[in-house]
């Protein structure tokens, strides 16, 4: 791996990271269900009927594109939630999410997303995955530049969140965030929406990690931002977006594994659609697919289309 060490204006440091737990995270709940095995390789997070646990990043983070290899817990794994995201601190928090919910030995689990911008979220969409993620380690990454965040398992793309500011709509750019993960028990929701419960007879529930990656940004203060020349000039992903390759592999994930999707959930809009200031990135087509709406909004996440002008007064 390419490791650069770039010192800019001083105070900003752009950073590969990679794969020393102990080096780049604290264990923060849980006490030894959260263990650090192998010289730092690989971190376990464990769950019983007393306590799940915890680790975070001992850095901050404004920017970057952080990997991490996750094997999730195996076997009936009901009620059982494995989160791993990023976050800022606060009421006007940033966040964006991974969460694994468990499921029965045999049926699948759920990958649930979401973004977080100044404190407000409701953004979910749910995947499956296309492959047991309990049978071996996968990537799951976050490519988070000043333009996007795109969620990335094994490398394609699930989820890209743009950038639309110039929409009025808020965008993690501002607020440095931590990695955070944890295994915990939330059988009141998780598995079918909480009818199947954790059996305990199978725990402790395991969680393994391995081979964590981070080309980023650490600012030294709040303050401070990351410049586009304080990245790798091979690192590529601060100016990285989807191709049309990408594209058409995030079409196929979506059309495919997508279970669940905020902007075609109509009975969250009792009232018809909303201005379009608080869509908060729902493309078109996710709208349109729901039928019968007129829709005159011209909205995001996977699509960027132009808003009618009259539309973007007050925005
Ligand atoms: C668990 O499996 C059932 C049956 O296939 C499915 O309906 C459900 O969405 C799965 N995931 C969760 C988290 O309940």
């Amino acid at each position: 791996m390419a490791m650069r060490f770039l010192l800019v204006a001083c105070s900003l440091v752009a950073i590969a990271s990679a794969g020393d737990f102990y080096q780049d995270f604290d264990v923060t709940w849980g006490d030894d269900r959260a263990k650090i095995l192998d010289n730092g390789q690989l971190l376990t997070l464990s769950l019983d009927k007393a306590s799940g646990s915890g680790f975070q990043s001992k850095n901050q983070y404004l920017f970057g594109k952080i990997d991490m290899q996750i094997k999730l817990v195996p076997g009936n794994s009901a009620g059982t939630v494995t989160a791993y995201y990023l976050s800022s601190q606060g009421p006007t928090h940033d966040e964006i999410d991974f969460e694994f919910l468990g499921n029965l030995s045999g049926d699948p689990y759920t990958l649930h997303t979401n973004v977080f911008t100044q404190g407000k979220g409701n953004r979910e969409m749910q995947f499956k995955l296309w492959f047991d993620p309990t049978e071996d380690f996968h990537t799951y990454s976050i490519l988070w530049n000043p333009r996007h965040v795109i969620f990335m398992v094994d490398g394609t793309p699930i989820r890209d969140f743009k950038n639309l500011e110039s929409r009025g709509i808020a965008f993690p750019n501002s607020q440095r965030m931590r990695i955070y993960s944890s295994l915990w028990n939330a059988d009141d929701w998780a598995t079918r929406g909480g009818l199947v419960k954790t059996d305990w007879s199978k725990a402790p529930f395991t969680a393994s990690y391995r081979n964590f990656k981070a080309d980023t940004c650490v600012p030294s203060s709040a303050t401070s931002e990351c410049a586009s020349n304080s990245v790798p000039s091979d690192g590529g992903w601060w100016n990285q977006e989807l191709d049309s390759m990408g594209q058409q592999r995030m079409k196929w994930v979506q059309k495919n594994y997508m279970i669940y999707n905020y902007c075609g959930d109509l009975k969250r809009f009792p009232q018809g659609l909303p201005p379009e200031g608080s869509l908060r990135g729902c493309s078109l087509s996710a709208l349109q697919s729901k039928a019968a709406v007129d829709v005159q909004y011209l909205l995001f996440d996977d699509t960027i289309l132009s808003l009618p002008v009259e539309r973007m007064n007050g925005m």
